[in-house]
């Protein structure tokens, strides 16, 4: 499923892409390595994406985000302390701001084992039951693209949560059979990077909610300098700085340009990077002074050329841009919106003054429902 070479290569981790083999894996008396071992040595070239990983493994290594680490690190010692199961936690924000990540720290600082699934892989309630029974005392469940399950699966979840066991039928007819089957105590993490899509009595069952917002060039700067050391690349604070402003508020894509930029330095023997070198090869790759790059200014050109600034509804956008209208909704429009280049309005979206002044367009003064962009 999802795993990227970033999401994946962790000790500890169980990939559940497929719930129903993995009984064999989590079954059993193994400790937590052998389990996890077990596991990781079926993923291909482990060792290598495990040495090229720029994940945080810890909460002292975690840049930003210092509300949300502050208060799950509290209630992960808390737990601790008590020798309690951590509350479920849900995670959410836009993609690449580290909700994988921190999963994967929260359950390391618990010593536990990560069982790492996601929504759309949870097809049948027989998958989710399997995952569930199989998981032991303390074991973190970690369900990425959470509002993706299905309603079906969603409904088992309920009482897994809450009272950690699952009711299900069995047989049909006059052979049908309810059981119920008692789980361990366990901690469900979700992840999501759309939070008004979950049901009000799934998001209800985490006892602990955080929204991650975008990082700051500072935060990102940081980020920069600490996958550069790990990658042995050789850069200024002012190259970092460079990266960190060109990279829409996110750390996924600050590792991404970090690497490209790598790659122009050594193919030109630039030796050092500094910001003029950062520059030119984040130009190279389409990604402008402010971060923007060709996806956003070809929205952000045919909201405001096409649509002469909206208001355009986003169905209408994405068939333009022949994109995928969830990539607009969760990669492109939560950025723009958070520079104020454009807004959602009731009618749709719209381009403000600063977004046209961004791809040089002379703001508009009317619109159609005489409301001035420069208002
Ligand atoms: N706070 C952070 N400090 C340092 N690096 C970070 C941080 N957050 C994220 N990263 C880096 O950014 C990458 C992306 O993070 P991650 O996969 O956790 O994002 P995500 O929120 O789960 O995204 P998605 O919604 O797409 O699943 C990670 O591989 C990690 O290297
Ligand atoms: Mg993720």
């Amino acid at each position: 499923m999802s795993a990227g070479p970033d999401e994946n290569g962790r000790e500890r981790i169980v990939q559940a892409s497929k719930p129903a083999d993995d009984a064999e894996i989590v079954a059993g008396e193994q400790t937590l390595e052998e389990r996890a071992q077990s596991v990781a040595s079926q993923t291909d070239g482990f060792e290598e994406v495990q040495a090229r990983d720029l994940r945080p493994r810890r909460f002292q290594d975690y840049v930003g985000q210092r509300a949300v680490v502050d208060s799950i690190s509290i209630a992960v010692m808390a737990s601790k302390k008590r020798g309690d199961t951590l509350d479920h936690a849900l995670f959410h924000g836009p993609p690449g701001l580290g909700k994988t990540t921190i999963a994967h720290i929260i359950a390391r600082e618990l010593d536990s084992l990560l069982v790492h699934t996601s929504g759309p892989a949870l097809e049948r309630p027989a998958d989710v039951v399997g995952l569930l029974s199989n998981l032991k005392k303390g074991d973190v469940l970690f369900i990425d693209e959470i509002h993706r399950l299905s309603h079906a699966v969603e409904e088992y979840l309920y009482s897994a949560m809450e009272d950690f066991r699952v009711d299900f039928m069995t047989g049909s007819g006059a052979f049908a059979k309810s059981i119920n089957l008692p789980l361990q105590p366990f901690t469900l993490i979700g992840s999501t990077t759309r939070a008004g899509m979950l049901s009000a009595p799934l998001r209800e069952r985490f006892g602990l909610a955080y929204h991650l917002d975008f990082y700051s060039t500072e935060e990102l700067a940081q980020v920069v300098t600490r996958s550069a050391g790990i990658l042995e690349v050789d850069i200024d604070s002012d190259g970092a700085h460079e990266i960190a402003r060109r990279s829409r508020g996110t750390p996924r894509i600050s590792n991404r340009l970090l690497r490209r930029v790598r790659d122009f330095a050594e193919v030109r023997n630039a030796g050092t990077i500094n910001s003029k070198v950062a520059a030119e090869a984040m130009e190279i790759e389409g990604v402008d002074a402010l971060g923007l790059d060709r996806l956003d200014r070809l929205y952000l050109t045919t909201l405001s050329k096409n649509y002469q600034g909206g208001p355009a509804g986003i169905h209408a956008l994405a068939a333009t841009i022949n994109e995928d209208q969830q990539t607009l909704e969760d990669v492109v429009e939560p950025f723009l919106l958070k520079i104020g280049f454009i807004i959602r309005t009731p009618q749709g979206r719209r381009t403000t003054p600063e977004g046209f002044e961004h791809i040089d367009l002379p703001p508009r003064l009317d619109g159609p429902a005489g409301q001035g962009t420069l208002l």
